[in-house]
Order: C-alpha cells, then sequence, then structure tokens
C-alpha cells in the first residue's frame, strides 16, 4: 500500500510533496490499486471556473474489484462486513470477503437479468441490512449509476430523485426497524412511484417479512430472482470518469441536487484518507454510525472500509433503543476499535444517565472520530473522556458531499488534534480563508469563507443533468477556488475551526437542508401564503428549525386553532420532505420584515430565532417596520 502518513514528520514531507509535484504524490498514492488500464494524466480538465476536473484520465477500472477481488487471496476469510440489526435480541450476521464478493456477484446478476445496462440510474431505498451494502456495490459491479436515497425520506422526496435521476429501476425492501417502530418502506416506494411513469422494474428484499403490494410486471422479489443467479460476475471495465453515483444534497437554492462522484478519483480518495485519518491498522473493527443514505455511509460506510479490506460494521438501529447504552453495547460485543459518529448522536446521549456509558468496557476502543457539524467543546470532552476513556484520540472530520471524502481533520495520533477544532487539512487539500470580494486572508488567527483551492481526487465532478448549476454553485463565486459553504477560523497554530455555514443552509443532526426547500414544503399546505425559515442553536439537534408563517387570511383566533393549522404544516412538510426536516417551531405571523425591494430581511428572523433580539441592528430600511415588534411579541 502507499505509504502510510505515522508521524507529523511524515505528514510535513507529504504535505509538501502534495502541494509541490501533485502528479507524482497521487500517481504514488493510486499505484497499488487493481487497474485494468493506466492513467494517460493524473490531473486534468478545467478546473474552475468551469467546474470540471478529471483524476486518473484515461484509466480503466472496476471499484469492486478493488473492494473485494483484491482481497481474497489474503483477506478471503477475514471479515469484511459484520450485520448488527435493530433488536439486540436478534442474532447478527457476519460476512467474510469471499462471501460478501459471492453476494455481491449474485445481487449483480439479478440487477442484469432484470435489464439493467452500464450506465442506468437505479434508485435505492432501503433500511440499514448488509443487502444495502450489497445493492451498491452490485451496482458498481455492473457499471449502474446508484443513487441512494435515505429510508427517511418522503414519497415527494424518492419521486423528485428518481425522476431527475431519471432512473428506470428501484431497490427496496417490505420495511424497516426503526427503533421500536416497524416502517413500511415499500408503501412509500409504491406511492413515490405513482408520479414515475419511467420506472420498468422494482427489485424489493423481504426484511420484516410483511405482506406488501407487488404490482404486476414491474415488481419482483429479490429472494426470487436470486434463486437461479450465479455467485459469480465479471466487473464491468469502467473509464475512471464514468459515473460511480449521484447523491442528492440540499443547497441555499432550489431542490436537492445531484452531486456526481466518479471512479478513480473517488475510489483512490476515499481509501487514502479512511487509511490516514483513522491510522486504520489490518485488526480493527471499524464502525461509523452514519446510513449509507448519506455520504459519509457511502465513504466511510461502505467504500472506505473495503478499500482497506478492513471489518466494517453496520448497524440497523439508533442510539437509544432499547436504551442509551446501545451503542456501548455494540462496541463491547464486537470489539469495535474504531468509532465514528456524529455530534448529535454524542449530545442526545450525553443527556443520558452516565450510567449507560459507564456500565460498559470500551477497553477495545482505539480511535474516536466526529463528522457532520461543528462538535462543540463539551461534547468532544465527554467522547473523549467518557468513550474514550481518555486514551484515544478523536478526530474531528470536516468535509462535505461535494468533497467525496475527508478533507480538513487531525490524523488519529499523529497531527493535532483540539477540541472544537477540525484541525489541519490532509495533504493534498489547501484550504483558504477568503474576504467578501474574494481576496485570501493571509496569517493565522483569522475568519472567512472556506474555499479550497485547486483540485482533489474525490471533488464533485458536476451535478446530475444540470452542469451549470454546479459551476455557478461552486466553481464561479471565487474563480480558481472551490467554494464550499462554510465560515471557518485559522487558529494561532494553523488548525481551521469550522464556524457554520455562511448561506441558506441549515444543518439539523448533521443533516443538511436549504432554507428554500423548507419554505417550499411550508408554503405547499393549503392555509399558508409564505414563509420563511432560518436555523437556531439547539442543544442537541446542533441547529434547529424555525419557520415563520404566513398564513391565508386572518391569524388564529386562539390557541387551539393556530395548534391545528401549525400541525397541518407539520404534515405538509414531512409529506413533502420527511420527518428529518420537521420545523421545531413555528411562529405565526402577519408580515415579515423586507426591504423595499421585497426582499425578507433573514437578519433580523435569524436573530430573533436566536434570542439576540437585543441587537437587530439597523431596521429603518423596511418596508413595514413595525412588523418587527410584532415578530418579537410572538417570539416562540
Ligand atoms: C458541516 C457531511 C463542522 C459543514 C460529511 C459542511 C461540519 C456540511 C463537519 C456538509 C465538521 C461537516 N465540523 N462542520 N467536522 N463536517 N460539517 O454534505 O457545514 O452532509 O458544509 O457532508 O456539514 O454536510 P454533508
Amino acid at each position: 500500500m502507499h505509504p502510510r502518513i505515522r508521524t507529523i514528520e511524515d505528514y510535513h514531507a507529504a504535505y509538501k510533496q502534495a502541494a509541490e509535484a501533485p502528479d507524482a504524490f497521487w500517481a504514488e498514492v493510486a499505484e497499488p490499486f487493481t487497474w485494468r488500464r493506466k492513467w494517460t494524466s493524473v490531473r486534468g480538465g478545467a478546473f474552475s471556473p468551469e467546474g470540471q476536473s478529471t483524476w486518473y484520465d484515461g484509466a480503466r477500472l472496476n471499484i469492486t474489484e478493488n473492494c473485494l477481488d483484491r482481497h481474497l487471496a489474503t483477506r478471503g476469510n477475514k471479515l469484511a462486513l459484520i450485520f448488527e440489526p435493530n433488536d439486540s435480541k436478534t442474532r447478527h450476521v457476519r460476512y467474510t470477503y469471499r462471501e460478501l464478493h459471492q453476494h455481491v456477484c449474485q445481487f449483480a446478476n439479478v440487477l442484469l437479468n432484470n435489464g439493467v445496462e452500464k450506465g442506468d440510474r437505479v434508485v435505492i431505498y432501503m433500511p440499514m441490512i448488509p443487502q444495502l451494502a450489497m445493492a451498491v456495490l452490485a451496482c458498481a459491479r455492473i457499471g449502474a449509476v446508484h443513487s441512494v436515497v435515505f429510508a427517511g425520506f418522503s414519497s415527494t422526496a424518492i419521486a423528485d430523485r428518481v425522476n431527475d435521476a431519471g432512473a428506470e429501476f428501484v431497490l427496496t425492501a417490505d420495511g424497516l426497524n426503526r427503533g421500536p417502530k416497524q416502517i413500511p418502506v415499500k408503501s412509500v416506494v409504491d406511492d413515490a412511484l405513482q408520479s414515475c411513469p419511467g420506472v420498468r422494474r422494482v427489485i424489493v428484499v423481504e426484511h420484516l417479512g410483511w405482506p406488501v403490494h407487488m404490482q404486476e410486471g414491474r415488481d419482483v422479489w429479490y429472494h426470487n430472482e436470486a434463486e437461479n443467479a450465479s455467485t459469480t460476475c465479471t466487473a464491468e471495465e469502467m473509464a475512471a470518469e464514468d459515473p460511480l453515483f449521484i447523491l442528492y444534497t440540499s443547497g441555499s437554492t432550489g431542490k436537492p441536487k445531484g452531486v456526481v462522484h466518479t471512479q478513480a478519483g473517488y475510489m483512490v480518495w476515499a481509501d487514502y484518507t479512511f487509511r490516514n485519518v483513522f491510522q486504520v491498522e489490518e485488526n480493527d473493527v471499524y464502525w461509523c454510525t452514519a446510513d449509507i443514505g448519506w455520504v459519509t455511509g457511502h465513504t466511510y460506510g461502505l467504500y472506505g472500509p473495503l478499500l482497506a479490506g478492513s471489518t466494517t460494521l453496520l448497524f440497523e438501529g439508533v442510539p437509544t433503543f432499547p436504551d442509551a447504552g446501545r451503542f456501548w453495547q455494540v462496541i463491547d460485543k464486537h470489539y469495535v476499535t474504531i468509532f465514528y459518529t456524529a455530534p448529535t448522536a454524542i449530545r442526545s446521549l450525553m443527556a443520558a444517565p452516565l450510567d449507560h456509558v459507564l456500565s460498559y468496557s470500551l477497553s477495545s476502543l482505539r480511535v474516536l472520530g466526529s463528522v457532520g457539524e461543528p462538535i462543540n467543546a463539551e461534547a468532544w470532552h465527554w467522547y473523549h473522556q467518557h468513550v474514550g476513556k481518555g486514551r484515544c484520540p478523536v478526530v474531528d472530520t470536516w468535509w462535505q458531499t461535494e468533497t467525496g471524502g475527508i478533507m480538513i481533520s487531525a490524523l488519529a495520533g499523529v497531527t493535532p488534534s483540539k477540541p472544537a477544532h477540525a484541525g489541519l487539512p490532509l495533504p493534498g487539500v489547501q484550504p483558504v480563508l477568503l474576504n467578501q470580494d474574494g481576496t485570501e486572508i493571509e496569517g493565522n488567527n483569522e475568519e472567512g469563507y472556506l474555499a479550497i483551492k485547486g483540485s482533489w481526487p474525490g471533488i464533485i465532478r458536476t451535478t446530475w443533468g444540470d452542469h451549470e448549476r454546479a459551476r455557478q454553485t461552486y466553481f464561479t463565486p471565487y474563480p480558481g477556488y472551490y467554494f464550499t459553504g462554510d465560515g471557518a477560523r485559522r487558529d494561532a497554530d494553523g488548525l481551521y475551526r469550522i464556524i457554520g455555514r455562511v448561506d441558506d443552509v441549515i444543518n439539523v443532526s448533521g443533516h443538511r437542508f436549504g432554507t428554500a426547500e423548507i419554505e417550499n414544503a411550508i408554503n405547499q399546505n393549503q392555509f399558508v401564503i409564505e414563509s420563511a425559515v432560518v436555523g437556531y442553536p439547539h442543544d442537541v439537534k446542533g441547529q434547529g428549525i424555525y419557520a415563520y408563517v404566513i398564513l391565508e387570511g386572518a391569524l388564529p383566533a386562539s390557541h387551539a386553532e393556530a395548534q391545528v393549522i401549525e400541525a397541518s404544516i407539520i404534515e405538509t412538510v414531512v409529506a413533502e420532505i420527511g420527518k428529518i426536516a420537521k420545523p421545531d417551531k413555528i411562529q405565526l405571523v402577519s408580515g415579515l420584515p423586507k426591504t423595499r425591494s421585497g426582499k425578507i430581511m433573514r437578519r433580523i428572523l435569524r436573530k430573533v430565532a436566536e434570542g439576540e433580539t437585543s441587537s437587530l441592528g439597523d431596521t429603518t430600511t423596511l418596508l413595514d417596520p413595525a412588523i418587527v415588534d410584532e415578530i418579537l411579541a410572538g417570539k416562540k
């Protein structure tokens, strides 16, 4: 394998080499993979403002050969996947690399037999079960483009994604377990597909054993299809820049966009970042709690660990079922050595009695990771002290769906780890802080817009079906840079601290939403004329969703009437997006603070929601300054 960065000296040397001789550096990193044909150029394409990078162009490969086949000779009997079910009393299931290889091949043959071809888009809406991992890899095996939709999204959200991706195939299950609840997944898909005339085939995995409606000619059971499907399947040879997957994520405007990652660059980036950040060893048992429906689940639940030949744990359940000790019980049960989770989970478990964590030994743990949102110092210390027992380095990993993998983070035990700071950039990543006018801010103890100079192997290639959107969003705001949408601070030692989004994106429990996206959902409600959504600090979720809503007609006359309307608004949001986007607070208002040109002054709405009402700033430019008093008086 490529040289691992084990010491701070290695880090500085690698950083220097990646900056000064990137082609040589990235060629060396890519060397150990299985290539059907080597690249003709390491880096290419017009980066910015065109927004098109290429990596390892000319190369031919299949990522699943690198995740599976490559390991068979030396790790065939090593555990690839451990599945821990929702219910702690249900037995876990384990797959060696050889077994996983067979299952993936079989699933790939089922796809082929059902007419899926190279380049076709396949939407996957499944619980966190082994068949989800197999489905994703099966797509990659035959060169189909997977687009996983988190199984908490609503049928409307599924339909939007299926139609945007032009997917003709959907893979799903009968139902899923989430803590004490069971959810009928297939019927959500059925609702969605009423608006997706292009879908030809739905393949359903049996999980709960629930009766489901099967549409004649369209729906088939996976287990029936698998009966005669072979467990060997030749991997399709892919070009380096063929799309590997589409993953929808929210931006500051419009509907969620389909972030596209390609074969070779994503593979190299997933493996390189995984090994170095977590300082992975051969016998590690690694657990990333993120659902495969999010990018963290893609890169660090699935591809990264399998590329590295590690053992990865997949958990169907939730942190608090049957009680707030479940994570710790699972760690002890499977001797997990590397644990990667989100601050929101840590904060929710901190709120439970400490006994839940103290009653487990957690002595197998070696490295702890955090991802998805800023981790506050209190949660960091609790994690370090009570979970890591003060002996495990904590890596606070900053990255985005668009970056494919980790960009700024401590390398466990190698580079400095400081509470609430992501730390130093990985070798190959050149972060900068920009002023509003786009000039670089030099020196330390500075704050600005976080952007990345130049390209890296895992960079977003395009937004599906709309390259212009990718160009406008990421590459034209500050030519020469990839713009992240985050604000950051560089401390006296050059460590980065991520402050949060500087655009109209909010981060709720580590999930990204555009405020416009939630407003559009609210505006679908029959009572609503207009709305404005902002984030506000929330103890567990990081940010909560605060919605100001203008109703058709007069404000409700009674509290009871208001409650009915608010419940109806919440129902609409759940139907349009999903439960994860439910507003935490709804304030019914008769107007919104607008400038004379009709622009909503979100700054004021944000301050009110944050409770910082003494510093509202200049409101004289408002069309109707009196509305601010009404909003203040009715604050939730
Ligand atoms: C935020 C998740 C602070 C950030 C991998 C980013 C973080 C957005 C961190 C991307 C972190 C992610 N510290 N903030 N360690 N990690 N973020 O696309 O605002 O779901 O822009 O990717 O999450 O969210 P996404």
